[in-house]
């Protein structure tokens, strides 16, 4: 399975792919291009440590940069698209390329039904969150869990059929950045086992 991965900024489950295909908990799984719309991402950095191409493209027209990406999937025949981090809104002419090609991870707890509400495995009823700041969001709503999804990236943002998501208890004393560690030490498994379980489908 030849993967490419979106980033914005540090990469850390970009990171937890690269130490699992390293430690050979992958199988038949090759990071094969990373891509930031950011110049100074860390995880551009890791990337180049790793020695995985790793490209930078400057945000400029949506449709230019959309295309540009496209001919690098091409190019690079990756059959995964992992948005891991990357922070752009990508149009629908661009998802639609992809179907069950593309996930997305995304710091909150988003239902099956794509519906506004999700359930946690406790019986409460907390606020679907997308878009962004939505740890920010789950703070400001006094919410006691929250947690991180991926998903199969559709046209309609922060939606899609669900593949695994993991819980977080918000405690006492959490910050947005405390919060932010936390959700991003489960996506490091959530995204290496969303991988998996593509690479063995
Ligand atoms: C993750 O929390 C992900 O859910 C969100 O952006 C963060 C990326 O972190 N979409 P990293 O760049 O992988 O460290």
């Amino acid at each position: 399975l030849r993967v490419a991965v979106l980033i914005s900024g540090s990469g850390s489950n970009l990171q937890a792919l690269i130490d699992a295909i390293e430690s050979q908990q992958l199988p038949g799984v090759e990071i094969v291009l990373v891509i930031s719309n950011k110049a100074n991402a860390y995880g551009l950095q890791r990337a180049l440590k790793h020695k995985l191409p790793a490209i930078y493209i400057p945000w400029k027209k949506r449709e230019e940069v959309e295309e540009r990406i496209s001919s690098l999937i091409r190019i690079f025949q990756a059959d995964l698209i992992i948005l891991a981090g990357w922070m752009r809104i990508l149009s629908a002419n661009f998802t639609a390329q992809f179907p069950q090609r593309m996930i997305n991870l995304h710091p909150a707890l988003l239902p099956d039904d794509g519906g506004s509400s999700y359930t946690t495995s406790d019986g409460s009823v907390i606020p679907a969150l997308r878009g962004l700041h939505v740890i920010e969001q789950a703070l400001e709503a006094g919410l006691k869990v929250t947690g991180s999804t991926v998903h199969y990236v559709i046209p309609e943002v922060d939606a899609g059929p669900v593949i695994g998501r993991s819980e977080v208890l918000i405690e006492p004393g959490d910050t947005a950045e405390t919060l932010q560690e936390k959700l991003k030490l489960q996506e490091h498994h959530l995204i290496v086992e969303a991988v998996r379980a593509y690479s063995q489908q």
